[in-house]
């Protein structure tokens, strides 16, 4: 295991754009002379006085001392060249995204650094075995992404190409450790960790509401408030921009020769070449013009409390309705569930979706008045929830399901019958996209999840999550939706067969 380098190490961030400032910052607030070097003119300077004006506002909160703002100010330089490199014991790259220009770059610094300088790149899309392909010494290559805003976000995926050295790569792990970062290690595959597992995210909310589950008000409301996430798939892909969203699943999607589970969104492309870019263009899924409103999610109309509710079984949906039921003083009885069932409602059976869809299950079980709830991260905690009833259903038990989830103060809203409602596939399939990550080596579980909760902010690591929801469970969802759709993207992990096959969770 290599140390971190000391902070008498003089780092060099080239390109001072959104990444470069916010590294630059990192490196100097923690004691390095950092040297910052751009192309643009004036770039660096100006980055410098921004990250200066950074370190005041932190005083000023009482965060720094003004001693301590004012030296880590000027340990900021702008380098005018990259022989003013010279010195430097640790270069990180943040220029354009472009192999030919980072190439280029990497070939020059060679010929100006020592040999005992560490060479990162910043990129979040292009092969750290790839950069480190044109340079003498490739050993010394690696990547080490940030995310963005680098000073807030915690992690840093340290990624090691073919080439890179092990040394190489557990000393960046050390640096961005010392650096009060969450390092995870990671093989140079596309996407690396966070935005390989979180294609997913993006991907079945926009097929829920290619399929007409619902509009995106009303998924991204069931993202939040069932799912905990910080934000839906459709106001996050607002925010990051469609363009840049879409090209990251586009060159993730190519780079794996086309696997259809990382298939791009005709939707998607379709906003995109419209010029809905998301909030920066005004419009993306969301209309952000003047005089628009943000649509509010759909929510069912309230519903008398069903006057024979009886909760089954013990399961964490159970239960959890069992205690918001008593809370709210609304009486029910409890039965033993012998096939799954969470709770009956007048004529209503209410089951957690297992991948197929209400009608199929009704089907399947002879039971007409089928009801599928959605997943939740924390069904004790949750206000809304997702429904879906079969077509066989009888509107008045469709209505008592409904009554029943608002007399425990649920917000519902019913989607249309799709295989697996929102949360619940979402889940499944990041679970499964990580899954895979780890069966091929990109990295361990800890990190896939590490990552997902401190690149992406999700409420939890995905690999948690399914041992949470059970593997047995998350692997029949995924069975069900390969079965409904015929489609190969909704294959089963290997490694998921496996922990199920020998009775374990993933974090055993
Ligand atoms: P940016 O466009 O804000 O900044 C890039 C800077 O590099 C510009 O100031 C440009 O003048 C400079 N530059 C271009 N070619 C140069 C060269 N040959 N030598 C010196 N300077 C040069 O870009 P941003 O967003 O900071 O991205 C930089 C890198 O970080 C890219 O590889 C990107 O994939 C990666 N990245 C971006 C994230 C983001 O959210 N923006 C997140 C994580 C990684």
């Amino acid at each position: 295991m290599s140390a971190a380098i000391s902070t008498q190490t003089v780092v060099a961030v080239i390109g001072a754009g959104t990444m470069g400032a916010g590294i630059a910052q990192v490196a100097a607030s923690v004691g390095h002379t950092v040297k910052l070097l751009d192309t643009r003119t004036d770039a660096a300077a100006l980055a410098i006085a921004g990250i200066r004006a950074q370190f005041d506002k932190m005083a000023a909160k009482g965060k720094l001392s003004s001693a301590q703002a004012q030296a880590a100010g000027q340990r900021l330089h702008v380098a005018h060249q990259l022989a003013d490199l010279a010195d430097a014991g640790l270069v990180i790259e943040a220029i354009v995204e472009d192999l030919s220009i980072k190439h280029q770059l990497f070939a020059d610094l060679e010929r100006v650094v020592s040999s005992h300088c560490i060479l990162a790149s910043n990129t979040s899309s292009i092969s750290i075995t790839a950069i480190g392909a044109a340079l003498s010494h490739p050993e010394r290559v690696a990547g080490l992404h940030f995310f963005n805003p680098a000073p807030l976000m915690a992690l840093v995926e340290v990624v090691t190409g073919l080439a890179t050295h092990q040394n190489i790569a557990d000393s960046l792990h050390a640096t961005a450790t010392a650096w009060g970062k969450t390092a995870v290690h990671a093989k140079s595959t596309p996407g690396f960790i966070v935005n390989r597992v979180a294609r997913p995210y993006y991907a079945e909310g926009l097929r829920l509401r290619g399929e007409g589950a619902a509009d995106c008000a009303t998924l991204d409301a069931l993202m939040r408030e069932a799912g905990g996430f910080r934000m839906g798939p459709f106001e996050l892909m607002d925010m990051i921009g469609l363009d840049v969203n879409y090209t990251v699943t586009c060159s993730v999607w190519n780079a794996y020769f086309n696997d259809p589970r990382y298939l791009p969104s005709l939707q998607q492309k379709e906003c995109v070449d419209a010029g809905f870019l998301g909030k920066k263009s005004g419009r993306g899924f969301y209309d952000y013009r003047a005089g628009s409103d943000k649509p509010l999610p759909v929510s069912a109309s309230a519903q008398p409390v069903p006057a024979d509710i009886v909760i089954c079984g013990d399961s964490a949906a159970a239960s959890a309705l069992a205690d918001r039921l008593t809370a709210a003083a609304v009486p029910f009885s409890r039965a033993k569930s012998d096939d799954g069932r969470v709770a009956q409602a007048g004529a209503a059976v209410l089951f957690v979706t297992d991948g197929r869809s209400a009608t199929q299950r009704a089907f399947d079980s002879a039971t007409a008045n089928t009801v599928l709830i959605d997943l939740a991260l924390n069904y004790a905690t949750a206000t809304r929830l997702a429904l879906a009833s079969a077509g066989q259903c009888a509107p008045d038990a469709t209505q008592a399901a409904i009554g029943l989830l608002q007399a425990a103060g649920l917000q519902v809203s019913t989607l249309a019958d799709i295989p697996g409602l929102a949360v619940m596939r979402t889940v499944a399939m990041l679970a499964n996209e990580a899954a895979d990550a780890v069966y091929q080596g990109v990295c361990s579980a800890a990190a896939a999840d590490s990552a997902m909760r401190l690149g992406v902010n999700y409420p939890q690591g995905p690999l948690a999550w399914a041992d949470q929801v059970g593997l047995p469970n998350i692997r029949e969802v995924l069975q069900n939706l390969a079965v409904s759709y015929g489609e190969d993207r909704y294959r089963i992990s290997p490694l998921l067969q496996r922990q199920f096959y020998l009775g374990k969770n993933f974090h055993d």
